[in-house]
């Protein structure tokens, strides 16, 4: 039966929690998910197709990738309308279509809201230079980079000024200085509310507001702990992102939200997120995905992470590699475990419930920082184009053949149906994680009467059980079991129990 989601005018009332705050959001990136019309791309009309699958495996909302018009310099997240759709993501009438398709299903919409930065064709761009951070010298005014490499100040052509951008030069940052971009903004996210969108995905939020005076980043105090290129890494990134009052910038699209949660893309450590957490609902937390896949360092990333409060735990997205090519796709299992029993919302990259893996790198290559291969398109079935497209795909699938939708639904022991358990028992889980003591290479964790035990390692691990625990869940038929007071868990797997 259709799970039918309450008409937005009962949404939470103040003080009441956020509905994301233990959701499980499946992550579509729309260009890689369904093609229904046969022009190899991704489309809104072939998202709105495979949603009784996702009504089956039970996620609780879908975050899209940027769906705007874009020329594709960053693949959406260079925007020249942020009310409009692409056209070949599909039409105003396709979005009003999935959206009331996916509330019949119980399933809400989360954007993406592309803030910090615009495409350089956007009209704005030509008609309202003041939205934008430019400069007249002769030289750049200070020594910022941009996060794919090289300065972050680049000259216009047509003007012969320096403008500002925090990513490729085709993407112009934003002005958030500059009430007018504030207003401008929010009219975008009003837009999408009265459109039906339930929440959104905040991008690039650390680069919204930036040091006023344009004074140069420091040399590195000490080492800056989540991946970056390496000229990145000798500078301490403190006036080039990360202003102390960035609230006036969240502040303006909290306004706008209204209720609709707003998840940011905080590209800092968890340590630096507070400021954040102030007006946004959540953060994600890259603590965890980029930690190794070592009990230690994972337990402390978790450890940091819990501390902050409001963070929303992923482990993989369209920017970095897979899990199962991270962590190895022997893990793959364990990692699912991990994310979806931590509590808080997670977030679920659309094909990692397949364990899919990194593809090689595309040729010709599409994104110029090297991220195709983790964008490689879903796989539903084991025919060559995986269901993907009966078209020629702009990326092509992976591994159809041995890694497929149809055929892991059909298998109890897959890790498709691993996903959609822990989706299912995930429910029934409540309380903070307290960890708690156990053998090297292993990692566990309470909350409430649930026991998560994870094994990183490969050899069997044994884990105490308090009596009259029951086994909830393994991640592979006769992966782990209960014996006398201990948790006997095989190499590369998980468990859940339950004191009863
Ligand atoms: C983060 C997005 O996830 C990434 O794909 C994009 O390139 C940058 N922000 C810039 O918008």
């Amino acid at each position: 039966m259709a799970r039918g989601l309450e008409p937005a005018a009962s949404a939470p009332g103040a003080g009441e929690r956020p509905w994301t705050d233990d959701a499980v959001v499946y992550e579509i990136y729309p260009r890689s998910f369904q093609d229904s019309d046969g022009d190899g791309i991704g489309d809104l009309a072939g998202i709105r197709s495979r949603l009784p699958y996702l009504e089956w495996l039970g996620v609780d909302a879908i975050w899209l990738a940027p769906i705007y018009p874009s020329p594709l310099a960053d693949y959406g997240y260079d925007v020249t309308d942020h009310k409009a759709i692409a056209p070949e993501i599909g039409t105003d009438q396709d979005f009003d279509l999935l959206v009331a398709d996916a509330h019949d299903r119980g399933i809400r919409i989360v954007l993406d809201l592309v803030v910090s930065h615009t495409s350089i064709e956007h009209p704005w761009f030509r008609e309202r230079p003041d939205f934008y951070v430019w400069s007249d010298g002769p030289e750049p005014p200070n020594n910022w980079l941009a996060s794919f490499g090289g300065p972050s100040w680049t000259r216009d052509p047509a003007t012969g000024r320096l403008y500002l951008h925090s990513f490729y030069p085709e993407q112009p940052d934003l002005d958030w200085r500059n009430p007018e971009v504030r207003e401008a903004m929010a009219d975008v996210v009003r837009h999408w509310v009265g459109r039906g969108a339930d929440g959104f995905r905040v991008d690039a939020v650390d680069r919204m507001v930036k040091d006023a005076e344009l004074r140069d980043d420091p040399p590195a105090r000490e080492p800056f702990p989540l991946p970056m290129p390496e000229a990145l890494l000798r500078r301490d990134l403190v006036n080039s992102r990360d202003a102390p009052d960035i609230g006036i910038a969240l502040a303006a699209l909290r306004e706008a939200a209204g209720r609709a949660p707003l998840i940011g893309e905080v590209y800092l450590p968890v340590a630096r997120v507070l400021p954040y957490l102030e007006h946004l609902d959540a953060v994600f937390g890259f603590d965890l995905l980029h930690a190794e896949w070592d009990a230690d360092a994972l337990a402390a990333a978790i450890d940091r992470s819990s501390a902050a409060g409001g963070i929303a735990w992923v482990t993989s997205n369209h920017d970095f590699p897979r899990v199962a090519t991270r962590w190895g796709e022997e893990n793959a299992r364990a990692a699912a475990v991990l994310l979806l029993t931590l509590g808080g919302a997670a977030f679920v990259y659309q094909g990692e419930e397949l364990g899919m893996v990194d593809g090689p790198a595309a040729d010709p290559v599409r994104d110029r920082y090297g991220r195709d291969a983790c964008r490689r398109p879903m796989q539903w079935d084991p025919t060559p184009s995986g269901g993907f497209s009966r078209g020629d795909p702009w990326l092509s699938p992976v591994d159809p053949a041995t890694r497929n939708a149809d055929d892991q639904s059909a298998d109890p022991g897959s890790i498709l149906n691993l996903f959609r358990e822990l989706i299912g028992v995930r429910r029934e889980i409540h309380g903070t994680p307290a960890r708690i003591g156990s053998p090297d290479g292993t990692l566990a964790f309470d909350r409430g009467a649930h026991r998560v035990a994870i094994n990183l390692g490969g050899s069997p691990a044994v884990v105490p059980a308090p009596a009259g625990s029951e086994l909830v869940l393994c991640t592979a038929p006769g992966a782990a079991e209960l014996h006398e007071g201990e948790l006997r868990i095989g190499a590369h797997a998980a468990a859940v129990t339950c004191e009863r």
